[in-house]
């Protein structure tokens, strides 16, 4: 896609695609056999033959393992360049993260300005076992004293605000610390971030936004480079049976081969309507890490491929906000980002947010970007 991202991110970990955009199209896929299907279908099986002693080499039971996450497994550890776990939501991946890593008496730090329903999953089911949540603003993160923390589950570029972390910096601090360094990629997706090689211990993704694309599956996955972690959260998942299905799985699998291609409609599309966005007078403040003015744009350009799909900006009043999205015939109205359609929202709405009531974070889709700025003209106008 971007020509930034063809040439940094090129590797040979798995196969001779040169680089990520590339290998998205082919990972996961089946090596060519006569006869046999070009794309696998999904596997409808809840249990596998499986006479004699227990053979760890071949499918036992589907909650343990089965051929439809072997592929999207195997695709996605391609370009994460460690070993994926696929989960049924992104929630399910981050929960695997905090549950299957921490113990009684441990602390984990959290955003205070990150996707709330992590923070409330780790207060309402991890607080009444032992487990101490400190949630800190993404911008102070740097300077925490990370002594006392088992680990840092932390989002970048956070989601609305759109703040971005030094990664590499940040996994050195901790690791001198001795804790464990999460990063949360899911407004980047593996194509726009690549946590693990910029020392991150676990890359961690909701799929239901742009890695799926196509707004009709919730799912997730997390990727790590260590063994010790990656049983640790793949027994939790064969416990706790917080397993996707074959059909939502193949989905993502078929939406994957197509990221590289929306996400460079997308993100070329959203530079264009921030820059239009960020000259209009009924905009009193936009984010957008690709605007040359936005405070995250320097460390953006040192570790992320591209700048994004979101933009987020500010207009003033409610009423206003919501006057633009009664206005707009193009923008959906919905609670998501990282779609084909260009979505958008009034944050503030939900209450879970510390952010002005005016604030809309708009996704933007893979329509043609003259259509787009024509509605946004109107609805602003
Ligand atoms: C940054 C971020 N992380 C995690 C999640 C949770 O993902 P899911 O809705 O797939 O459970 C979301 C959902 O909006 C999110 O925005």
């Amino acid at each position: 896609m971007l020509e930034k991202q063809d040439s940094d991110t090129t590797s040979n970990t798995s196969s001779s695609a040169t680089s990520l955009g590339t290998k998205v199209v082919h990972a996961g896929v089946n090596k060519a056999q006569q006869g046999s299907p070009f794309m696998q279908g999904p596997t409808f099986a809840s249990t596998f033959h499986l006479s004699g002693e227990v053979d760890n080499d071949h499918h036992q039971y589907a909650r343990f393992h089965n051929p439809t996450w072997d592929a999207l497994e195997q695709g996605l550890g391609e370009l994460e360049q460690g070993k994926a776990i696929i989960f049924p939501s992104g929630m399910a991946a981050g929960a695997a993260v905090m549950t299957a890593l921490v113990e009684a008496g441990d602390t984990i730090l959290l955003q205070s300005d990150g996707y709330y329903a992590t923070r409330a999953y780790a207060e309402t089911f991890l607080q009444k076992f032992g487990v101490t949540i400190l949630a800190v603003p993404t911008l102070e993160i740097p300077n925490q004293d990370f002594s006392k923390i088992k680990l840092a589950f932390i989002e970048t570029p956070s989601n609305p605000l759109l703040d971005v972390i030094n990664i590499q910096e940040l996994a050195e601090k901790i690791h001198a610390a001795g804790c464990l360094l999460a990063i949360d990629n899911t407004t980047l997706t593996p194509l726009g971030q690549q946590p693990l090689l910029l020392g991150a211990d676990i890359s961690m993704c909701s799929d239901t936004k742009a890695l799926n694309g196509h707004s009709d599956v919730v799912f997730g996955h997390v990727a790590t480079q260590r063994e010790d972690l990656f049983d640790a959260m793949q027994l939790w998942r064969k416990l706790s049976g917080n397993i996707p299905g074959p059909m939502e799985t193949w989905l993502v699998h078929r939406g994957l081969a197509s990221l590289d291609m929306r996400l460079e409609r997308m993100v070329n599309n959203a530079q264009v309507v921030a820059e239009y966005l960020e000259k209009h007078s009924k905009v009193k403040m936009i984010r957008y890490p690709g605007l040359k003015s936005d405070p995250s744009h320097e460390v953006a350009c040192q570790q992320m491929h591209h700048f994004g799909f979101i933009i987020s900006f500010d207009l003033g009043e409610k009423e206003n906000a919501d006057q633009f999205l009664q206005n707009a015939q193009m923008i959906f109205e919905a609670t998501s980002f990282g779609g084909m359609h260009t979505m958008a929202e009034r944050r503030a709405r939900w209450g879970t947010d510390d952010v002005s009531a005016g604030l809309i974070r708009l996704s933007i889709g893979c329509e043609r970007v003259g259509d787009l700025l024509l509605d946004i003209e109107q609805a602003l106008s």
